[in-house]
């Protein structure tokens, strides 16, 4: 679904990857897209990623783009297994891990890869674990290093600051990002933009129009969902579910506060959707 948010991430991550539009895709670069959970960075990735579909060449699959999924468990092995399994390789659990990284850097040259998107990069760069943290600085240095193609991180805040740390890798480029952040309702026009989605969820709803965008239904959706996507979605599903379950034609205040009254933490009183709000 289109909002602002989402509009400003795909745009930063295609502009990573060409930074003028019909030109020559960006090499030996290393850049990143930041921000907190739940805001829509895996979303935004996953559409560009979509939009260059793999091509067969002479010689096999090409795939401009490829979008590895960093592993929660599993030190290198697991990382060089998530970077295989992106490029559709099959890995024989024999082969060491010095080979594999050579297979690897073959594959990425010979089926022409482009960009490399890393989600959930911060499993790369844990603080506090040296080991691994050592391992992907070098191995992304080593797959920079063959100039053929950029590399976007995607993670929480902090990884940021741990690349930025290591002046190898900033120097590939000086580590341009992108900040994504939940909206804010102190600023104007973020707020209009928070506006602007919930009726984007109102006409997008299976029910008459609700009212989503009115400034005091969206005041209370932005209460309950501190202006997080991931967050607004979880509500307008379940209090969707309720409105169904009510045979109701739209979805109103009460659903979501049945909604909410089922998520909110122990021994929290308040519920944006009860009551008056000021
Ligand atoms: N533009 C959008 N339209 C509709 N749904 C969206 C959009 N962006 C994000 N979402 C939904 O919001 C939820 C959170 O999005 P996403 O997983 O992309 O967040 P994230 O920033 O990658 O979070 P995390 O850091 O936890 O991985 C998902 O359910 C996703 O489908
Ligand atoms: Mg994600």
């Amino acid at each position: 679904m289109g909002h602002a948010n989402h509009e400003a991430a795909t745009t930063s991550i295609r502009r990573f990857y060409m930074p003028i539009e019909g030109g020559n895709h960006s090499r030996g670069n290393i850049c990143a897209l930041i921000g907190p959970s739940r805001t829509g960075k895996t979303y935004a990735a996953s559409k560009v990623f979509a939009e260059c579909q793999p091509k067969v060449g002479a010689d096999g699959i090409k795939r401009s783009v490829i979008l590895v999924d960093c592993p929660i468990e599993g030190g290198p092995r697991a990382i060089l297994d998530s970077v295989a399994a992106a490029l559709g390789m099959n890995v024989s659990l024999r082969v060491t891990n010095s080979n594999l990284i050579q297979a690897l850097m073959r594959e990425l040259q010979r089926s022409e890869v482009e960009f490399v998107i890393f989600d959930e990069a911060q499993e790369l760069f844990p603080e506090k674990n040296k080991r691994i943290l050592s391992f992907s600085r070098k191995l992304l240095r080593k797959m920079l290093n063959l100039n053929q193609f950029s590399i976007l991180c995607i993670g929480l805040p902090e990884t940021y600051f741990i690349i930025a740390e290591d002046s190898q890798l900033i120097g590939r480029g000086g580590l341009p990002y992108k900040w994504l952040e939940p909206y804010d309702w102190s600023d104007p026009t973020d707020q209009k933009h928070f506006r602007v989605l919930c009726q984007k969820f109102d006409e997008e709803m299976p029910f008459e129009m609700s009212g989503f965008a009115d400034p005091g239904f969206s005041y209370r959706l932005f209460k309950a969902t501190k202006g997080c996507i991931g967050t607004l979605k979880v509500y307008m599903i379940a209090a969707g579910e309720y409105a169904i379950r009510d045979g109701s034609e739209k979805v109103e205040l009460r659903h979501f506060a049945d909604a909410y009254d089922e998520r909110k933490r122990p021994g929290e009183t308040r519920n944006p959707f009860r009551g008056s709000i000021s």
